[in-house]
C-alpha cells in the first residue's frame, strides 16, 4: 500500500495493490488460468488471504498482505464460482466487506474495479445495459458511436467483470433484465438489427451484492437467483482478527495521512472486544448481553477507531477513552434511541466487572458518563 499517494481519497484497489498484482502476475507462469483472466484462480487466493513468502518484482521483493480475513474456504469458493458460467452473489450485514471482497475480485480477474452498477430503487435497464447520446441519435440514428455502454454491455464487450452492488434494492424487473443475459451470455441492441447481438467474451461474469437488512434477498426472483452463486460473508466472530482488520484498516488511512501516527493495539483489543460482545451478545466470560439494533459492524469499529485517533492527531492529544466511547454512543444511536439502556446496562454491568482487575476497563467504565 503506497501510504504517501495522495491523489485519490479512496485509491481504487487496481490502484492500492498495483506493485502487488505485477508481483503476482509476474509468478504466475505455469498456473492454470481461466481465459480472459490476469492471474490465475491460485494467485487471485494469495492476492486475497495473502502469502507468507515476499514474491519477486524485478529486483525487488513485494510482500502480499492479507486483505480478507475470517473465511479462507469462502474466498476460495468465490473465485471458483467466477470461473464457471453463474454469477457470484455475496449477502451479508451491512460492514462485512462483501464490497471489499467484490472489488479486490474485480481488481485481480479483470484489472478494475469501476465497472459498477450502484443498484437503487431508481436503476433503470439503461443504467445497466446501454443509454443513447440523443445528440447524435438524432443526428445520425442508432449507430454505433451514438451507443453509450452500461457496466453489463462493458463486462461483456471486453471479457471483464460486472460489479452489481446491493442488486437488491433495484425493482425486480430490472433484476430480472439479467436473466437472459446470464443463462445466454448475449445482449441484444434491437435498434442494431441483424448486426445487434453483443456476445459475452471470456472473462465475463458478475459479482452482485446484497446486505441482509435491507428487504430484498427474498424478493429475489428464483430465476434469477438460479444463475448465482450465493455465498454469505459473515460477522468477523474472533476479537484477534478483528483487532487485526481495525489496526490494519484504519492504520492503513491514518498513515496515509502521517506515517508517525501510532496505532494504540491495547485501545483496538478493547474496541474489538466491545463490538464483538455487543453484536455476538454474549461476554467473554459467557454472560448474555442485549445487543442493540444499530449494526457493530467490523467497518464500523474500523472507522471509529480512524475517527477518535484522528480526534487525538488534530487535536493534538492522546487517543481518549473519552472520545472512543462518545463515538461508540453515537454509533449506537444510529438506529434508535431505544439501544441507548442496552449500552448502558452493558457498562453497568460487563465492564464495571472487568474494571475491577484492569485499569484501561476502568477508565472505559469511568467514561460511561458519555453515553447520552
Ligand atoms: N472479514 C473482513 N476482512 C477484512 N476487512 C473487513 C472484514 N469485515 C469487515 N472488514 C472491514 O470493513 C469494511 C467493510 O466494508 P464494505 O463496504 O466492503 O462492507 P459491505 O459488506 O459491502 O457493507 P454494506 O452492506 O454496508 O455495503 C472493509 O473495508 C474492512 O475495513
Ligand atoms: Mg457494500
Amino acid at each position: 500500500m503506497t501510504a504517501k499517494d495522495t491523489t485519490y481519497i479512496k485509491p481504487p484497489m487496481e490502484v492500492l495493490y498495483a506493485k502487488e498484482l505485477a508481483a503476482l502476475a509476474e509468478n504466475d507462469k505455469g498456473n492454470k488460468k481461466p481465459e480472459g483472466w490476469l492471474l490465475s484462480p491460485k494467485s487471485i487466493k494469495t492476492f486475497i488471504l495473502g502469502s507468507k513468502a515476499a514474491l519477486k518484482l524485478g529486483k525487488e521483493k513485494v510482500e502480499i498482505e492479507q486483505k480478507f480475513y475470517g473465511d479462507d474456504s469462502l474466498v476460495e469458493r468465490c473465485i471458483i464460482t467466477l470461473a464457471g458460467n453463474r454469477g457470484l452473489m455475496l449477502v451479508g450485514e451491512p460492514g462485512t466487506a462483501k464490497t471489499m471482497l467484490s472489488e479486490l475480485l474485480s481488481a485481480a480477474i479483470s484489472g478494475f474495479t469501476t465497472n459498477t452498477v450502484q443498484g437503487t430503487a431508481g436503476t433503470t435497464d439503461d443504467n445497466i445495459k446501454y443509454s443513447w447520446n440523443y445528440a447524435l441519435l438524432l443526428a445520425k440514428g442508432p449507430v454505433p458511436e451514438a451507443l453509450v455502454p452500461g457496466p453489463l454491455y462493458t463486462g461483456m464487450a471486453e471479457g471483464k467483470i460486472t460489479r452489481f452492488e446491493e442488486i437488491t434494492r433495484c425493482p425486480s424487473e430490472v433484476q430480472d433484465a439479467l436473466i437472459s443475459v446470464m443463462s445466454d451470455k448475449v445482449l441484444s441492441v434491437p435498434e442494431f438489427g441483424e448486426a445487434g447481438f453483443i456476445f459475452a467474451k471470456p472473462g465475463f461474469n458478475i459479482i452482485a451484492t446484497a446486505n441482509i437488512r435491507d428487504k430484498g434477498v427474498n424478493e429475489m426472483s428464483s430465476a434469477l437467483k438460479r444463475r448465482f452463486n450465493f455465498e454469505t460473508v459473515n460477522p468477523i466472530n474472533s476479537v484477534k482478527l478483528e483487532s487485526a482488520i481495525i489496526s490494519r484498516q484504519a492504520g492503513g488511512m491514518l498513515h496515509a495521512i502521517d506515517e508517525k501516527i501510532d496505532i494504540d493495539e491495547d485501545i483496538v483489543e478493547l474496541l474489538a472486544t466491545t463490538f464483538n460482545e455487543l453484536r455476538e451478545g454474549v461476554s467473554r466470560e459467557g454472560s448474555k448481553i442485549e445487543s442493540p439494533s444499530s449494526v457493530m459492524s467490523t467497518a464500523e469499529a474500523v472507522s471509529l477507531y480512524h475517527q477518535s485517533a484522528l480526534t487525538a492527531y488534530y487535536y493534538e492529544a492522546d487517543i481518549s477513552i473519552d472520545t472512543l466511547v462518545q463515538n461508540i454512543s453515537t454509533t449506537v444511536l444510529k438506529e434508535s434511541k431505544d439501544d441507548l439502556p442496552r449500552l448502558r446496562n452493558y457498562f453497568n454491568t460487563i465492564i464495571k466487572a472487568r474494571a475491577e482487575a484492569s485499569e484501561l476497563w476502568a477508565r472505559f467504565y469511568e467514561a460511561r458518563k458519555w453515553i447520552k
